[in-house]
């Protein structure tokens, strides 16, 4: 080879590894990490991708430690992507619907924007009306999360922590959170969430990934058979704060005990659908004599075979059903997500545990640790 031509290939060869350092293709049984973006000051964002072994896939964000894409197979094997999302950093920066998001410090509303704890009363940023919703203004979906990528037995882990500050939101005292992800083998999502805390405070996280187990952008989810393993739910006012009561779901369009279609009685003329514009509303989960996780929800896609199930330790969670969507936010791929496009199971306490005593507690304790396990298991069975 003449010398001019050596040097082709090699700068040629050169830039292929090159390439596929930056953007590799992925195998099965790793986990690449990507630039994704910057936030509004210019700080740099990640994008981590869980590849399983089966080639299944989960992308995170270090942005809000979001859930940016989840590739499952349909019952023919064909892979698609069954969350809402962006493309890039700056889609989840200009969010308003916490699309895969983490949340806290205060999953779902705390009503009047204040609590009471120990005597002292916190008042926090309002930002649903005279509400707090998910942790405020700037809650942890709005936070760059710092990352680290963990051996794992069953899968690919990756663990992002975050320090929120005492008074961010009004919320008290420093708080250390670290949220583990598992994209295991068996094509199931674990997040595992722990805080501790030096004084009293509270603490409700969650995820609030939106799914549509057709595939992201292929219609509404009315269609997809639900199961909520609840017998009762919170009913709540105007401003969507329960209130107080918990209700059972006998004889109500809250009644998932059997698999029922998510749209059939959606447009019911039932107050609590009408205040919810359709679910918005918590669940009060069936709790195991076990601290372990348990059945929460079963969501069976008929069209593409594919199935998704909820398991938790938390006490409660919240099913939505995209009806503040309304086809202005465009995501990956250019998607206009629409009203009822995904559906969300946010696994929680109850909304405004720190003013309903009689729900179970979200006071965290100095010296106690938070420590909650949620996991979406995804299958296709026969
Ligand atoms: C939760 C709330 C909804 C809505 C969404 C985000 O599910 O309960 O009312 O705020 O988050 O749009």
């Amino acid at each position: 080879m003449k010398r001019w031509m050596k040097g082709i290939a090699f700068t040629g060869a050169l830039l292929m590894t090159t390439l596929a350092t930056t953007h590799p293709t992925p195998q099965p049984g790793s986990t690449n990490k990507k630039p994704f973006g910057k936030t509004a000051d210019g700080q740099q964002v990640d994008l981590y991708v869980l590849t399983n072994k089966s080639g299944a896939e989960a992308a995170i964000t270090t942005f809000g430690g979001a859930v940016v894409s989840l590739k499952v197979p349909d019952r023919n094997g064909k892979l698609a992507d069954v969350v809402l999302g962006y493309d890039s950093a700056e889609g989840y920066v200009a969010d308003k619907s916490y699309f895969g998001a983490l949340v806290g410090r205060y999953g779902n509303r705390i009503g009047h924007a204040q609590f009471t704890l120990d005597g002292k009363t916190y008042t926090l940023a309002k930002n649903n009306g005279e509400n707090t919703l998910h942790g405020g203004i700037k809650g942890f979906n709005k936070a760059v999360w710092s990352a680290k990528t963990l051996s794992a037995k069953d899968g690919q882990s990756l663990e992002l922590s975050y320090l929120s500050n005492d008074g961010d939101e009004g919320f008290p005292v420093d708080l250390k959170v670290t949220v583990t992800y598992t994209w295991t083998d068996a094509n199931a999502l674990k997040i595992d969430y722990s805080a501790t805390t030096d004084k009293k405070t509270v603490v409700n996280l969650t995820n609030h990934s939106y799914f549509n187990l057709g595939g992201q952008g292929s219609g509404d989810i009315l269609g997809h058979q639900l199961m909520i393993a609840a017998d009762k739910f919170t009913p709540v006012d105007a401003g969507l704060i329960p209130t107080g009561e918990l209700r059972e779901v006998t004889n109500t369009p809250f009644d998932f005990r059997k698999p029922t279609a998510i749209g059939a009685r959606i447009d019911q003329d039932d107050e609590q659908m009408k205040l919810g514009g359709g679910y918005d509303h918590n669940f009060v989960l069936r709790m195991p004599m076990d601290r372990g996780q348990s059945l929460a929800a079963r969501v069976v896609d008929p069209a593409s075979g594919r199935v998704l199930e909820v398991w938790t330790t938390e006490p409660g969670i919240q099913f939505y059903t995209g009806n503040f969507l309304d086809g202005e936010t465009i995501g990956k791929g250019g998607v206009a997500y629409t009203k009822r496009s995904a559906f969300c199971l946010e696994t929680q306490h109850f909304p405004d545990s720190p003013n309903k005593p009689k729900f179970p507690s979200t006071a965290l304790s100095p010296g106690a640790r938070y420590h909650t396990i949620t996991t979406y298991k995804f299958s296709t069975p026969k």
